[in-house]
């Protein structure tokens, strides 16, 4: 599902921050990216939708990832950002969660039938009328979980999905995780929430992937917990 090969990326002002990165990924598969502060996780998850494109090769599902493919990698690929507040930019909720189905071309009603069925699962049917600028840190990281879990994306790729979660939250968040049969890419601090949504992990370390492994195996090896 996912194929990346001798990716490096540079940073005007950072230098290199990927330093040729190998990674593969099969379909329906749950993968953990841990790695320090800085290793560059969100610098690599970047590339699988073509937010950034360095130098190497990525494709996901079979399509190289570049110019030309972006918009239909971007329909294989959900992406939930750092700073997913980043993210909710309508005046309601609920035109938020309806936003890439309307764009997808999905008819009004059903994206409406659709968006509201994945607020009430989120718990956010209360918060459909209002200004997701006026959530809490918490609802707006789940109001964008929801306009991207959604689209039902091939591959969904989370990136530290459980800040601003409180623990029933981040609960929550593993089971409904886990209920999902897409391929997941999730990059996390938490190890337990790795540890509860993936089988398998690799850790960054200065641009570089340095192991790889089951996900308990890498973060005792890492001492992680
Ligand atoms: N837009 C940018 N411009 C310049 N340098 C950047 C930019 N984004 C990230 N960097 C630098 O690239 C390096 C890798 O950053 P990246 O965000 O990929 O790390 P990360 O592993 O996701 O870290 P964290 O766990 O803190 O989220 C860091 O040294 C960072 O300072
Ligand atoms: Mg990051």
């Amino acid at each position: 599902m996912i194929e990346v090969s001798d990716l490096s990326y540079e940073y005007a002002e950072s230098g290199l921050v990927l330093r040729g990165v190998d990674y593969s990924q099969r379909a329906g598969e749950s993968v953990a990216l841990l790695g320090a502060n800085g290793s560059g996780k969100t610098t690599f998850a970047l590339h699988l939708n073509g937010i950034l494109q360095g130098q190497g090769q990525v494709s996901v599902g079979g399509i190289r990832v570049e110019n030309a493919t972006l918009e239909q990698v971007r329909q294989k690929v959900g992406f939930v950002f750092q700073s997913a507040e980043n993210q909710l930019f309508l005046p309601t909720v609920i035109e938020d969660v309806m936003f890439g189905l309307l764009n997808q071309g999905v008819a009004v009603d059903e994206a409406k039938r659709r968006a509201e069925e994945m607020l009430e699962s989120m718990h956010l049917s209360a918060y459909a009328d209002r200004n997701p600028f006026h959530l809490s840190a918490g609802e707006k990281r789940r109001a964008a979980l929801a306009g991207v879990l959604v689209m039902q994306p091939e591959v969904l790729i989370l990136d530290e999905p459980t800040t601003f979660l409180d623990p029933p939250g981040i609960r929550e968040l593993a089971a409904m995780l886990k209920r999902q049969d897409m391929s997941k890419l999730i990059i996390t601090h938490d190890s337990q929430f790795a540890l509860a949504t993936t089988t398998r992990a690799v850790f960054f370390e200065k641009g570089r992937i340095v192991a790889e492994g089951p996900t308990r195996e890498i973060i005792e090896r890492f001492d992680w917990l």
